[in-house]
């Protein structure tokens, strides 16, 4: 009885741990997650900030790796105007170390953003949920965006996106920023 009370609130204070997000409903995180699901290209297509940094994006991608042990590596690479400075050719590492429940790691990187907690809400035909709380002295700093495996989506791409930020994001799609233009190289 002791063990099921315990683990009960370890798995409530682990998702409570990233979710400094106030939701106005309950998410759940894809238990199909698996870490092979996410290795691979991504583009960032739909962003509501955290609001950590003051930045705008002209392109953004994620190149996907194994790391040492359970840990990911995540190269970030695009066009990125940081606080008024454009980085023509943003190009950094970051470290994804797997957190308590599936799809929740802990984000370490030697950018402004060094330490962030992400929770991988949901993969699904090619499209990547996700949330990252920064965190900050009063409350954490959250935000939500999702990945995409295609940089030019169709119209219908756009919609399931936005239907997937409505229910599995639990967020407000007309809130999000269009990130993404195609017509724009991304760097090596
Ligand atoms: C980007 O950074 C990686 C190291 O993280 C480096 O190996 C690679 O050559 C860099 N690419 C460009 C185009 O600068």
């Amino acid at each position: 009885m002791y063990a099921a009370i315990v683990v009960f609130f370890a798995s409530i204070v682990g998702v409570n741990s990233l979710s400094i997000h106030k939701r106005s409903c309950s998410v759940t995180i894809d238990s199909d997650f698996a870490v092979n699901k996410f290795l691979g290209d991504w583009y960032m297509l739909k962003r509501k900030p955290t609001g950590a940094k003051k930045i705008s994006v002209d392109k953004y991608a994620w190149h996907v790796t194994k790391g040492t042990g359970n840990t990911l590596n995540i190269r970030q690479t695009g066009r990125l105007t940081i606080e008024g400075v454009y980085r023509p050719c943003f190009n950094k590492t970051a470290t994804l170390t797997p957190g308590v429940n599936n799809g929740e790691f802990l984000w370490r990187s030697n950018t402004a953003v060094s330490r962030a907690d992400i929770e991988v809400i949901k993969i699904d035909e090619g499209l990547a949920y996700i949330d990252m709380c920064v965190p900050s002295k009063s409350r954490g700093k959250c935000g939500s965006f999702v990945l995409s495996r295609d940089d030019s989506p169709s119209e219908q791409e756009v919609r399931t996106m936005d239907a997937g930020i409505n229910s599995e994001l639990c967020e407000d799609s007309s809130k999000f920023e269009n990130l993404i233009k195609p017509d724009v190289e991304i760097c090596p």
